[in-house]
């Protein structure tokens, strides 16, 4: 049994990984600014922009999943500096204190933003990267400096870039909760651009079980891991609309409104972006389990559930 600290562990991936650590026995400190999960006895409160308190709750910790960031389109261009700081600097002390506290290894959260847009798909690890937005330079930094303090301090890393991960607790400003939540109050899913914009969504417990075996894989040190689900790609357009027939609600037809209006330039679109994770399935034994349909499925169920009550 080891001791894994997940820092942005009350998160939407965070609270799903500690449930993956756990159930294969292990012990799990959660940090995090936010008090959502503070009945947890293994929470610890605190902001990684705070070196002393890092270090302090990572005491005693064998591993570290590092998943505590600002993301989300809107919030990171409307919040560059908070962006950069709690990304690059806030990475940097938790790096620190992984070094000061004798961590075996950590694991970074990167993101599929880092590639940007790409000519081939689907998008491998040695894809070229290309960011282009203000949160996928801040992640890309982030891997830069693993590299460094491998390098220079001996601090092993695996980095997995997600894909589109989803699940009953995202927060409502990403694509399906903001489907869905539409289609409960029976109002249109709101499509921006032409619909035509291809993703490939990986339910969450997939996502945690991928996070986790890039932290005890056997050669995984020092890799770049795409986690996400290959199986489906969907064009926003279809993605409204399997998300209006799974709910029943047949009447509702998705609206589309001018990229412009929406809280992404076009600049700053990625108009395809389908994960190969060829490498993450030889080398982690790393296979998503649960289907679209059925991760559409279990975000509705919630959502009513909670309008239910
Ligand atoms: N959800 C996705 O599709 C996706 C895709 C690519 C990458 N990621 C990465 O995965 C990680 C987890 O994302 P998520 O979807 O669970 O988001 P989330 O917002 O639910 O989780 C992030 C957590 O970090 C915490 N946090 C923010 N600033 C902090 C600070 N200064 N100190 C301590 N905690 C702080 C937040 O309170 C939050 O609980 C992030 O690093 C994100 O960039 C997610």
């Amino acid at each position: 049994m080891a001791c894994i600290l997940i820092t942005g562990g009350t998160g939407f991936i965070g609270t799903t990984v500690a449930k993956e650590l756990r159930s294969q026995g292990h012990k799990v400190k959660l940090m995090d600014l936010s008090t959502k999960r503070k009945t947890d006895p293994n929470f610890y409160g605190g902001s990684i922009l705070d070196p002393y308190r890092v270090s302090t709750v990572m005491r005693g910790c064998d591993y570290v999943v590092h998943l505590a960031a600002a993301l989300g389109v809107r919030r990171t261009e409307a919040r560059r500096l908070e962006c950069l700081y709690i990304n690059i600097e806030g990475t940097v002390n938790v790096l620190e204190a992984c070094v000061k506290e004798n961590v075996k290894k950590i694991v970074f959260s990167s993101s599929s933003e880092t590639y940007g847009n790409q000519n081939k798909s689907p998008i491998t690890e040695k894809s070229p990267v290309n960011p282009i937005s203000n949160y996928a330079t801040t992640k890309l930094v982030g891997e830069e400096y693993l590299r460094a303090y491998y390098e220079n301090y001996h601090l092993k890393y695996s980095i997995v870039r997600f894909f589109n991960v989803y699940g009953e607790e995202q927060k409502d400003d990403f694509v399906i909760p903001k489907f869905v939540n539409s289609i409960c109050e029976k109002k249109p899913p709101v499509i921006y651009g032409n619909g035509k914009q291809v993703r490939s969504f990986c339910y969450v417990s997939d996502a945690a079980k991928g996070i986790v075996a890039a932290l005890f894989g056997e050669n995984s040190t020092g890799e770049v891991f795409n986690i996400g689900n290959d199986q489906q790609p969907i064009s926003m357009q279809e993605l409204a609309e399997k998300i209006v027939s799974i709910s029943g609600e047949k009447d509702i037809v998705p609206e589309f409104i001018p990229m412009e209006d929406s809280d992404r330039t076009k600049e700053r679109e990625v108009f395809n972006r389908i994960p190969s994770i060829e490498k993450a399935k030889k080398m982690l034994n790393y296979h998503p389990e649960i289907s679209l349909n059925e991760g559409i499925r279990r975000v509705i169920e919630y959502k009513r559930s909670l309008n239910e009550k």
